[in-house]
């Protein structure tokens, strides 16, 4: 498997793993804080002595490197179904090379990002939710968690202000967004939480860890204390 992150170890042996392993993601959108949330939350699993690894989509392979190009261009050139098909293709491959493999080891994926963000964004372009969750839950297996970062647009946008789409301007960017946001609040999965990403880092921090430590006990496993969460 290709590493991608440095929070790889090349000794499972030594951490615990869960029996057919974990999957949380994390969702919400641009600026909420999934990424540092979801790396501080691997880093704590690891402390308490979990084989936990973060995950990305678009991935670092061909067609995730080709969206994160076509993305910050604005989408020249693409319909949204060619959008929404490699998207697919990119977590396709993300599925078979890295996601089943690490779950049949028994360790806890992170995701920043996965389907749910498919629907949100592909969806905000007119394609139909649904739909997009029926065509990738034909071969991504579900979350056992899934964690929303809900943040008002207007604050994700000064976050990310500098990354922003050279192609589009900032009330378009924000239009979108508040579409993309709109159809992530109408999402009823079971297994979805949705926690205020304006809460200071260390706070939210504290609440992600504690939804995933419900999970792991969920699967009959006891997860020992986290007094070095912050640490
Ligand atoms: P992201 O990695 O969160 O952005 P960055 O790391 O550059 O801040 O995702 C890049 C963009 O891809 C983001 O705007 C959301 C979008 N996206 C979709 O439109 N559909 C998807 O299925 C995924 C995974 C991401």
């Amino acid at each position: 498997m290709k590493e991608s992150t440095h929070f790889e170890t090349k000794d499972h042996s030594t951490l615990q793993q869960v029996p057919g392993g974990l999957l949380i993601a994390f969702e919400g959108i641009d600026g909420a804080g999934k990424t540092t949330q979801a790396k501080a939350a691997v880093d704590a699993l690891r402390r308490r002595g979990f084989d936990a690894i973060y995950l990305r989509e678009p991935t670092d392979g061909p067609h995730g490197t080709r969206l994160r190009q076509l993305m910050a261009k604005g989408r020249e050139n693409v319909s949204p179904q060619e959008e929404f098909e490699l998207f697919l293709k990119d977590r396709a491959e993300d599925v078979a090379r890295n996601i089943r493999p690490a779950l049949d080891r028994g360790q806890i994926v992170c995701i920043d990002r996965y389907y749910l963000s498919s629907m949100a964004y592909q969806g905000a372009i007119g394609l139909d939710p649904e739909a997009i969750r029926e065509a990738n839950e034909q071969f991504a297996p579900r979350p056992d968690l899934i964690l929303y970062f809900h943040l008002p647009v207007e604050i994700g946008a000064t976050r990310i202000r500098s990354s922003r789409s050279e192609g589009q301007n900032l009330f378009e960017h924000q239009a979108y967004l508040e579409k993309v946001a709109e159809i992530f609040e109408k999402m009823n999965f079971p297994q979805m939480v949705k926690l205020d990403a304006t809460l200071p880092l260390d706070s939210l921090h504290q609440e992600v860890m504690r939804r995933i430590v419900e999970a792991i006990k969920r699967r009959g496993i006891s997860v020992p204390s986290g007094a070095k969460d912050n640490g």
